[in-house]
């Protein structure tokens, strides 16, 4: 069995003043990830790909549906067990800045992991452990302790938090649009830190807008739709044999693999209002045919680790 497995997830927020409204940002999500795996989670702005890295991390509380890790339902976990979670699963968010209080020097970061997560290490071990891990994110120790936030640059402190990962030597590590706001040359690095981690045995959620980034990174590959996963697979089967209308859209879009290629630069598509039809798709959708307003959708597997949610795969 998988060591985190979600099920049936759904998160809706209240929409306007009083609420009433309902706006399902999460539908019926459904995935399962191993260890030492790499997952992106790959959609447009809106989508609903942050939603599901809060979820997992516990930051907000699904509507309905199932989070187990190793095990164990994540929402009904208490003190000690909910410790030892976010000892095992942690994120790191786009904008490094707001990870760090500012008022703070960045070695604070690291006493905190000791203090709240590591008491049994001896404080003369802290030092030699803290320089260690700024080491293997790149970092010259001396150029950051002792530092606040304003006086490093976003990729140093991106690489922070990523050591502070190391530190702790997390099991799943969520990594909400962690390249985004990178240089070219950061980039690069801090994605190959990512697969020192799967090889050290951690998993990822890598949440990602660029279709090329997911490719580049991911063993399976989970794409999303308002909400919805449409897709999702083997990384290389799902962007080699795409089968939904979406996915394909967004593969022939892309002028060629390794271009990086922004979704936010398309559109937004309006999650708000009742749908006209069962599949999400349906107003857009080339291939559509009248059941697909009314029928009922499921994944539907078309391949070995690849499953579809679309009528029309496979018929
Ligand atoms: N706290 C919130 N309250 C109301 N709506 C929200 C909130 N957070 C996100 N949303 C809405 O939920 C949808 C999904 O958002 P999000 O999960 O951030 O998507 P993504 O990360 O894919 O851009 C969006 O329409 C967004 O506006
Ligand atoms: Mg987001």
């Amino acid at each position: 069995m998988s060591f985190l497995v979600v099920q049936n997830l759904t998160k809706e927020y209240p929409l306007g003043l009083l609420g009433k409204e309902k706006l399902k940002a999460v539908d019926d999500v459904s995935f399962e990830i191993e260890r030492s795996k790499i997952v992106s989670l790959i959609g447009e702005s809106g989508s609903g790909k942050t939603t599901i890295g809060k979820l997992v991390l516990r930051l907000l509380k699904p509507t309905s549906g199932r989070i187990v890790f190793d095990g164990k339902d994540v929402f009904s976990l208490r003190k000690e067990e909910l410790r030892d979670y976010y000892r095992r699963v942690q994120g790191v968010f786009q904008d490094p800045f707001s990870s760090f209080n500012p008022i703070y020097k960045i070695d604070r970061v690291f006493d905190m992991v000791f203090e709240e997560f590591l008491p049994e290490v001896k404080a003369s071990e802290r030092k030699a452990r803290i320089e260690q891990v700024l080491v293997s994110v790149g970092l010259n120790p001396s150029q950051i302790l002792g530092k606040y936030p304003h006086q490093l640059s976003g990729g140093q402190l991106q690489r922070i938090l990523i050591a502070r990962i190391l530190l702790l030597d997390v099991e799943l590590l969520v990594a909400d649009e962690i390249i985004s706001m990178l240089d070219a040359s950061t980039r690069v690095d801090v994605l190959n830190l990512l697969g020192d981690l799967k090889k050290r045995g951690m998993s990822v959620i890598f949440i990602t807008h660029d279709l090329s980034l997911g490719y580049y990174i991911s063993d399976e590959a989970l794409i999303m739709y308002r909400g919805s996963i449409v897709e999702m697979g083997d990384t290389e089967k799902v962007f080699r044999n795409p089968v939904h209308p979406y996915t394909r859209m967004l593969l022939e879009s892309v002028p060629e693999v390794g271009k990086k290629w922004d979704l936010r630069e398309r559109f937004t598509p309006e999650l708000i209002g009742g749908d006209s039809a069962s599949c999400k798709y349906y107003d857009r959708c080339p291939i559509r045919e009248r059941h697909c307003r009314t029928a009922h959708l499921q994944m539907v597997e078309v391949e070995e680790n690849h499953k579809v949610l679309c009528l029309k795969a496979g018929a």
